[in-house]
């Protein structure tokens, strides 16, 4: 298959009515955070076993076209079968978080960047023979009164435009990554600026890279006020401001737009999308979601690390897919999150 055709599959299969992406990338630190919070401690067998049971969880695959693995989970196993096998054999696509963290920029306080851009295309001939058919980096912007500046914006762009044009020369689809921080007590006004500023400046620098748009995921942040703001936004509100801002800046040839959760509760995240697709429908791009907390924390609280809450902790990452599938149709109301 050539490459233009194997990245037209992939996309295909990952942008589907009333299905979305489950976000499982975290790295050692993160999922030793989360796991701290429930007193599981991080080990390759306990973070095999917890990727397992969201792998397996029977009926997602009617909710979930991807997901997006951390580099260990590619090389592990359930049984005698690598756990990209088991996402594959079930039609779910395998992707890989392919950045190596954040830190600061240098001579620009405030401003982060991303690193992992050396060696990026023999590690991605690695992952593809490791089943991984798709990629993710994430940008991250925090907001303050003087940041991002333009400087830390340009950067920032420049970074995804290589990542994504690197991964598109090995035939691996590339999800881009801008995340906005919702830390901080910013406006939504602010966050809807500084949101439209970086995602002007990535599809600038995606064009000059030659990016083929019709072959990427954008997955950004929702415009929100930040999470210590004294005002919050309704649903309606959010899904308006972010719309605004992507209509301006979002080129329609991008096939799927995957919201990031950003520390949004999973109610809230998923009626925002609801309301994007109830109040939009005629929105140029498929409108959903590519999830970690949102999807996994009441995962987490009914798991709780032990073998016998397995069934339950599948069935509550189940009921997440599902309510949020039906919140890409536009479907979602906030009285089903009662029944199971
Ligand atoms: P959250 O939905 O928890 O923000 O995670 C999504 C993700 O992949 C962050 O890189």
């Amino acid at each position: 298959m050539s490459i233009t055709n194997e990245l037209q599959a992939t996309i295909e299969q990952m942008v589907q009515r009333g299905k979305g992406i489950l976000a499982a990338d975290e790295s050692h630190p993160t999922i030793a955070k989360r796991f701290a919070a429930i007193d599981v401690e991080a080990t390759p067998e306990s973070r095999c076993a917890y990727r397992t049971l969201l792998f397996t969880a029977p009926g997602i695959e009617d909710f979930i076209s991807a997901v997006i693995e951390f580099e260990e989970t590619l090389a592990q196993s359930a049984g005698d079968r690598a756990l990209p096998e088991v996402l594959a054999q079930r039609g779910i696509v395998p992707g890989i978080k392919v950045d190596k963290g954040k830190g600061p920029l240098a001579l620009s306080p405030g401003d982060l960047i991303t690193y992992g851009l050396d060696g990026l295309a023999e590690r991605l001939a690695q992952y593809k023979r490791q089943g991984a058919r798709f990629a993710k980096w994430r940008e991250v912007y925090s907001i303050s009164d003087c940041n991002p500046t333009q400087l830390g914006i340009a950067a920032n762009a420049e970074m995804l435009a290589r990542y994504a044009a690197v991964c598109q020369e090995q035939g691996v689809a590339p999800i881009v990554e801008p995340e906005v921080l919702i830390d901080g007590d910013h406006s939504l006004t602010r966050c809807a600026e500084v949101t439209e500023a970086v995602q002007k400046e990535i599809f600038h620098a995606l064009y000059r890279h030659r990016v083929v748009l019709e072959h990427i995921i954008l997955k950004p942040n929702m415009v929100l006020p930040g999470k210590d703001h004294a005002d919050r936004a309704s649903a309606e509100e959010i899904a308006e401001e972010t719309l605004r801002v992507l209509r301006r800046t979002v080129p329609t040839a991008v096939p799927s737009i995957n919201f990031l959760s950003g520390g949004m509760n999973p109610e809230e995240s998923t009626a925002n999308l609801n309301a994007m697709n109830a109040g939009f429908p005629q929105a140029p791009w498929l409108l959903s979601f590519s999830y970690g907390r949102a999807l996994q924390q009441p995962v987490l609280q009914a798991w709780q690390g032990r073998a016998e809450n397995a069934a339950a902790a599948q069935r509550a990452l189940l009921k997440r897919a599902r309510l949020n599938g039906l919140a890409q149709r536009g479907e979602y109301q906030s009285s089903m999150e009662s029944q199971d």
